[in-house]
């Protein structure tokens, strides 16, 4: 995976039909995906419950880009390894998901996984301050995580803070939760690079009509790189 800052979209198949996985999989990345955005939930760190490792493991068949995990779980050490088996390149669990967050970095690593931390909403940038070496992505929620769907909470101030604190480290900015052609300028601007997008992608197309999300992720990408 070489590093670079280019945006990129990752659409999340927490949008997708959940009966169809493997071909809505097919069908983004088919349509212009970069990444395959992954939401594992727990019904404990958040109020939603969706897939654990051996789903995840049936989705690696279908991803031939980038498989990128987020994990909003708590603890996130016990099924570090299991993740690693079912074939995330890039495993980002949140930094409020534990009191352990750099052996949780060191252990993602050590798994064979690029290691991202997410940010909910109602933490700080500098809450990632001293974790920059342990890190190749930094996740900047702009919805508290849980559901899709929800409405963008502006973070373009977090963004540029973290985006300054990086200088030429190789970490991705990811922005996730209400990411849209209205929103994406916003977050590119100040800094981000990965643009995480449900129902923006989703909205409107199926895997009968996949052309639909080929055009949502070209007005993503189009208004991102305006
Ligand atoms: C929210 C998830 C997001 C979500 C984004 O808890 O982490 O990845 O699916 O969905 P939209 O783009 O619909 O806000
Ligand atoms: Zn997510």
């Amino acid at each position: 995976m070489p590093f670079d800052r280019s945006i990129k979209i990752a659409p999340s198949i927490l949008s997708a039909d959940f009966a169809d996985f493997g071909r809505e999989i097919e069908a983004i990345e088919a349509e212009g995906a970069d990444w395959v955005h992954v939401d594992v939930m727990d019904g404990h760190f958040v109020p939603n419950l969706t897939f654990g490792p051996p789903a995840v493991k049936a989705f690696r068949k279908h991803v031939k880009t980038v498989m990128d995990v987020h994990l909003m779980i708590a603890p996130v050490d016990p099924y570090i390894e299991a993740y690693a088996e079912a074939g995330a390149d890039i495993l980002t669990a949140h930094v409020e998901a534990g009191p352990h967050i750099h052996r949780t970095l060191q252990a993602i690593r050590g798994a064979g996984m690029k290691a991202g931390v997410a940010l909910n909403p109602g933490t700080p940038a500098e809450a990632v301050a001293h974790l920059l070496d342990l890190t190749d992505l930094i996740c900047v929620m702009t919805v508290n995580p849980g559901f899709g769907g929800q409405r963008f909470i502006d973070m373009t101030a977090k963004i540029r803070a973290l985006r300054e604190m990086i200088g030429d480290r190789p970490i991705h900015i990811e922005i996730d939760g209400g990411v849209d052609a209205q929103t994406a300028p916003l977050v590119a601007r100040a800094g981000a690079d990965v643009l995480v997008a449900g129902s923006a992608v989703f909205r409107g197309g199926s895997v009968e009509a996949p052309e639909v999300y080929g055009d949502n992720i070209r007005a993503i990408r189009a208004a991102a790189g305006a």
